[in-house]
């Protein structure tokens, strides 16, 4: 071979090599235009809300204490034969299953009045007879020997925060409503259950 056909050699080569890559480009894609169908807009769907809003006050201190004191109350003893919903002496649709800390059920017990400090009560509120709405909890602690000295708190399901009526918190000494209902048994140390001989 001389440098001639040499070169020539070298550039049939080269152009088989571009003509190779070259063939090798893709046929650019043609996309068809497609119709897009306008959907008409949803119609804004109103929830019509069941439940009330339920308020909650953040609890003082002392309800923050009580709140924590009643933590697992449902492994508590109940009263005597309470331990299914039965229906309160509330007005209105109430089912309530009552709870005793140890001190509490021990004074129940013994018919022990005044009711010793230190005796917790919870009530569970129910708005069904099977017990499955629970829709707050109510509480009296005990705060001295003396005969009505008790700390009243209703708080909610999930013992968050104090439940309110009429913009009041309901917790405290002197809770009206509580003390005025329950004053029928002051007799008792102000606790309606269960009824002593
Ligand atoms: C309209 C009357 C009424 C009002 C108001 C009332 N209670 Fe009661 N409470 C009762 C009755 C009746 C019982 C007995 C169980 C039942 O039938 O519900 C009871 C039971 C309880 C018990 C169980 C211990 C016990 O005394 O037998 C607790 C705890 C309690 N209430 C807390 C409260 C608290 C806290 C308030 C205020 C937020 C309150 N109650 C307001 C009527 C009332």
């Amino acid at each position: 071979m001389n440098r001639r056909t040499e070169l020539l050699f070298l550039v049939s080569i080269i152009i088989a090599g571009l003509a190779l890559t070259g063939c090798e480009q893709p046929e650019p894609e043609v996309e068809e235009p497609v119709e897009v169908e306008e959907e008409p807009e949803p119609e804004p769907v109103v929830e019509e809300e069941e439940e009330m809003e339920m308020e909650l006050a953040e609890p003082s201190e002392q309800a923050a204490e009580l709140i924590a004191a009643i933590e697992g109350y449902e492994q508590w003893e109940h009263h005597e034969g309470m331990d299914e919903p039965y229906e309160s002496g509330h007005p209105g649709d109430v089912w309530v299953i009552p709870y005793a800390n140890e001190v509490g059920h021990q004074a129940v017990a013994d018919q022990q009045l005044p009711i010793p400090e230190g005796a917790i009560f919870v009530k569970e509120e129910y708005a069904d007879a099977d017990g499955e709405e629970l829709t707050g909890v109510t509480v009296m602690e005990k705060l001295s020997e003396e005969m009505g000295d008790w700390y009243w708190l209703k708080t909610d399901p999930e013992l968050q925060g104090v439940m309110e009526m009429e913009g009041m918190a309901l917790e405290g000494p002197d809770v009206e409503g509580c003390v005025n209902c329950h004053g029928e048994a002051s007799g008792q140390d102000y606790l309606m259950l269960p009824e002593f001989e």
